[in-house]
C-alpha cells in the first residue's frame, strides 16, 4: 500500500463511494453505464485496497459490502433463496498459483506431493447472470441478480429465449434423477456476436441510427423491457452454470450446487459441480461447450490460454475463464467471504474495451483520394496492446457517435480487429474525474468538420456519393502518390520487398519517385542517399526490385490499384481475359460479364484504361522491363477432392497463402478449424490446440516436409 495518511485515504475513500455508487445506478438501474467496465474496475479496486489497509474507514454502506445494486422499480421484486455471489478476479499466473496455495492451506493440505484439487473450468461469459426458477419441472419465474439478495422478476421476457426450456424433461438422462420440486438454475443470458452485429447494422441504417455499444447492454436492456416483444426480437440465448436445490433435508448453502449432503453420498453425479451441469444438461438446459475439468491449477492456466486463443472465434464475448473447485463437499468446507466464495475464482482476460481522450482528428487521404477522419487518441492499453489511433470511418460516423474533439470516448478493439470508438462518454458524468489522484489529461472541446482542401495537396475536396469526401488532386497529390505505391509495392500485388511506407514517403516527398513505373528506374545512387539506407540494404532492394519484374497479371493488376478492384476481382479479370491488352480492350458491356463485375466496377475499369496518364504508367512499366506472361487459369487437379485440410503452426519454406493455394489446386477445401470431417492437419513448430483437437479427434497429422513429399 502506498504510504497515504488516514486523512488523505478518508477523502479518497468518499470520493470513490461517490462514483462507484453513480456507476452502479447507471449501470444497474438505467443500463446506462458511463464508463467500461476496466475503469469502473479500477475504481472499485482502489476502494477495496484502501479499505483493507484503513479498516476503520470501512462502513456497512460501502459499496464494497454490496454485490450489485437496487433493483429497478417497476417491476416486481424477487428474493434469492441463496445470495448470487460474484467472483474473485485474477489478472495473471502468479496470483493465479496463489489461489490454489490458499485452498490448499484452507483445506490443510500440506503435502507437496497431494494430488491437486480438479477444478471445473469454463468461460467466464459476458453476459447478464440470471436466476431461473422451475417448480415440478416448470419455469415459473425469471430473475436479475440485482443486489445479489433481491432481484427483478423478468419472467415474461426470459420465456421469448427460445434456447431456454419451458418445461425440463427428465426422459433423457440416464441417471433416472427426478427433477427436485424447486430447482434454481443460474446461468447467464448473453447476446451471439453475429446476432448483435446485424442489429446494429439495422440499427445504423434507422432514423436516429443510435447503434449499441456491446453484446452485453444490448441483451440487458432487452431483458429490462417491460413489453416482452422486444426480447423476442433479440437474439438471446443461454448458458446455465450451477444449480441451488433442497433434495430432502437438505440446507441451502452458498450460490454454488447447493443439495443436501445425504443425496452426495448416494448418486456420484450430485457430489460434482461438473457432474451437476451435466445432469442439466440432460434435463434440457444450454451448457457451455468449451467447459473443461482439469486437475491443478497449472491445467487451468493451459484451458484459459486455449479458451483466450479461441476467443474470437467463438459467437458470444467471454471476458476471462472461471475456475471452480469441482468437489462440492470441498466447496463446502472452503465456504465464502462477504462477496466471493473461496473455491472459485475469475482469470480475467485483457478487457476489450476502455475508455481514452480524443486529442484530435486528422484527415488521412487513400489511394483514391477518399480522406478519412482518423482520431488522435491518448494511448491506451485495450484487448491487449496500445492503441493511439482509431479511424472514423467517415462523417457520418462523427455525426452518429456526436463525437467532438476534447471528448472521453470508449474504444473497443476485440481480437485482431481493428479499434473502433464505440460511444462518447456522458462528459457531464463523473467519469474517470481522478483514479489514485492521477489528474486526467484534458483538451478544449471543439466540432471536427471535414477540410474545403486537402491537407496533403490543398486541392479542392468533393463530396463523392453519400457520405465520402475525396480529394480532386489526382496524381499530384502526394499522399495520393505515396498510397498508390504502397498498394503496388505490397506482399499481394508486386511483392517488393523492403520498400515500406518509411521509405516510400522520402522518394515521394524527395519526387524520386512520382508514379509507379518510376520504381523501376532507382539507382543505388538514389537509394544510398535516403536515410537508414546502407550499401547492403540498398543491393538487396535492387535485388528485391529486380525480381519483382517478372510479375503476373493478377499481381498486376491489383497493384495498379484500380478502384473497386480487389486481389479476388483481380483474379477473375485476368482469368476472364488472358492478356492486358483483351482487358484494355474490353468495352462495360464485355466487363460486365466477369463474375464479381458489377457495373459501376465496369465504369471504374473502363475509366482507369481510358486514362492516358495510366496508359503512359503501363507502357512505361513494360519498357523499364517489367513484364507478365499471359494468364492461363490454373488447372484444378482432382488429386484431393472431397479432402478438407487444416494449416497450423509455422511453416517454414512456404507461406501460408501458398500452401493453401497448393493444397486447392489439387482440388481439397482449407479449413480454419478441426473438426471430425477434417481429412488432414499439416502441423508446423507453435502448433496448439488445432493439433491437440486432431489428435483428440484421431485425425490425420502430418508435418511441412510431409506436405512438400506430396506436392511434389
Ligand atoms: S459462477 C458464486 N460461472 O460472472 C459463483 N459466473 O462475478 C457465481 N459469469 O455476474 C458465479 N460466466 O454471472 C460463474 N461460468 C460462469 C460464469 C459466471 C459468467 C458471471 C456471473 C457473475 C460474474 C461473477
Amino acid at each position: 500500500m502506498a504510504d497515504i495518511s488516514l486523512e488523505k485515504a478518508t477523502k479518497e475513500i468518499a470520493g470513490l463511494r461517490r462514483q462507484i455508487n453513480h456507476h452502479n445506478a447507471l449501470y444497474h438501474q438505467y443500463d446506462a453505464p458511463e464508463i467500461p467496465d476496466v475503469d469502473y474496475d479500477r475504481l472499485f479496486d482502489r476502494l477495496v485496497e484502501l479499505e483493507t489497509a484503513f479498516p476503520q474507514l470501512q462502513t456497512p454502506d460501502s459499496p464494497t459490502q454490496r454485490v450489485g445494486d437496487k433493483p429497478l422499480s417497476g417491476f416486481a421484486q424477487v428474493k434469492h433463496d441463496v445470495p448470487m455471489m460474484s467472483l474473485a478476479k485474477v489478472f495473471n499466473d502468479t496470483d493465479l498459483a496463489d489461489f490454489e496455495a490458499r485452498i490448499l492451506k484452507r483445506l490443510e493440505i500440506e503435502d507437496a506431493d497431494a494430488e491437486p484439487p480438479v477444478y471445473s473450468c469454463e468461460p467466464k461469459i459476458d453476459g447478464v447472470a440470471v436466476s431461473l426458477l422451475y417448480e415440478q419441472g416448470l419455469l415459473v419465474r425469471a430473475a436479475t441478480r440485482g443486489d445479489g439478495v433481491t432481484g427483478e422478476d423478468i419472467t415474461h421476457n426470459v420465456r421469448t429465449i427460445g434456447s431456454i426450456p419451458l418445461r425440463l424433461d427428465t426422459s433423457g438422462s440416464p441417471e433416472r434423477l427426478e427433477v427436485p420440486a424447486r430447482l434454481e438454475v443460474r446461468g447467464e443470458i448473453y447476446m451471439t456476436r453475429s446476432g448483435f452485429a446485424a442489429m446494429n447494422e439495422a440499427a445504423e441504417r434507422s432514423e436516429d441510427g443510435r447503434t449499441f455499444v456491446n453484446p452485453r447492454n444490448a441483451a440487458s436492456g432487452a431483458l429490462r423491457q417491460l413489453d416482452p416483444r422486444i426480447a423476442a426480437q433479440r437474439p438471446l440465448r443461454f448458458f446455465a452454470y450451477s444449480a441451488v436445490f433442497k433434495n430432502g433435508d437438505g440446507k441451502n448453502g452458498d450460490g454454488g450446487n447447493t443439495f443436501a449432503s445425504k443425496s452426495i453420498a448416494s448418486v456420484p453425479i450430485l457430489s460434482t459441480h461438473s457432474g451437476i451441469l451435466t445432469l442439466l444438461g440432460q434435463w434440457g438446459l444450454p451448457l457451455n461447450p468449451e467447459r473443461a475439468v482439469v486437475s491443478g491449477y497449472q491445467a487451468c492456466l493451459d484451458y484459459a490460454q486455449q479458451l483466450l486463443a479461441k476467443r474470437d472465434k467463438l459467437d458470444y464475448e467471454i471476458d476471462g475463464a472461471v475456475l471452480k473447485v469441482d468437489d462440492l463437499r470441498l466447496q463446502h468446507e472452503l465456504g465464502s467471504n462477504a462477496r466471493t466464495p473461496r473455491w472459485a475464482m475469475a482469470y480475467k482476460f485483457p478487457a476489450e474495451e476502455a475508455s481514452t481522450l480524443v486529442r484530435d482528428v486528422e484527415f488521412q487521404v487513400g489511394r483514391t483520394g477518399t480522406i478519412t477522419p482518423v482520431a488522435r487518441l491518448e494511448p491506451v492499453f485495450v484487448g491487449g496492446v496500445t492503441v493511439s489511433n482509431a479511424t472514423l470511418h467517415n462523417m457520418d460516423e462523427i455525426e452518429r457517435l456526436g463525437l467532438r474533439i476534447g471528448d472521453r470516448v470508449i474504444l473497443r478493439r476485440a481480437g485482431d480487429v481493428i479499434p473502433k470508438i464505440v460511444s462518447v462518454m456522458d462528459s457531464s458524468g463523473m467519469g474517470t474525474e481522478a483514479i489514485k489522484g492521477e489528474s486526467i489529461a484534458s483538451v478544449p472541446i471543439k466540432t471536427i468538420s471535414m477540410p474545403a482542401t486537402c491537407p496533403a495537396c490543398d486541392s479542392p475536396v468533393e463530396k463523392d456519393g453519400e457520405v465520402l469526401y475525396r480529394c480532386t488532386g489526382g496524381l499530384i497529390c502526394p499522399a495520393q502518390r505515396k498510397e498508390s505505391l504502397r498498394h503496388f509495392c505490397s506482399r499481394t500485388a508486386l511483392d517488393i520487398e523492403g520498400l515500406g511506407e518509411k521509405l516510400v514517403e522520402q522518394l515521394v516527398d524527395a519526387e524520386r519517385v512520382r508514379t509507379v513505373a518510376d520504381v523501376f528506374t532507382l539507382t543505388k545512387d538514389d537509394l544510398i542517399s535516403l536515410e537508414r539506407m546502407g550499401d547492403k540494404s540498398a543491393d538487396n532492394l535492387l535485388a528485391a526490385i529486380d525480381k519483382a519484374r517478372a510479375t503476373t497479371l493478377p499481381r498486376l493488376l491489383y497493384g495498379l490499384g484500380i478502384r473497386e478492384v480487389g486481389e479476388a476481382t483481380a483474379l477473375s479479370l485476368a482469368t476472364h481475359f488472358g492478356s492486358l491488352e483483351a482487358l484494355m480492350q474490353a468495352d462495360q458491356e464485355a466487363l460486365v460479364q466477369v463474375d464479381d463485375v458489377g457495373p459501376i466496377m465496369a465504369e471504374h475499369i473502363a475509366h482507369f484504361f481510358a486514362n492516358q496518364e495510366n496508359d503512359k504508367v503501363i507502357a512505361q512499366l513494360r519498357e523499364r522491363g517489367v513484364s507478365w506472361p499471359e494468364h492461363q487459369a490454373q488447372t484444378v487437379s482432382d488429386e484431393l477432392a472431397g479432402q478438407t485440410w487444416v494449416l497450423t503452426g509455422t511453416l517454414e519454406t512456404m507461406t501460408r497463402d501458398e500452401a493453401r493455394a497448393a493444397l486447392q489446386a489439387l482440388g481439397a477445401k482449407v479449413s480454419g478449424s478441426v473438426s471430425k470431417k477434417t481429412s488432414v492437419v499439416v502441423a508446423g513448430p507453435g502448433a496448439g490446440s488445432k493439433l491437440d483437437k486432431a489428435n483428440e479427434l484421431g485425425v490425420k497429422v502430418i508435418d511441412e516436409q510431409g506436405l512438400i513429399d506430396l506436392l511434389e
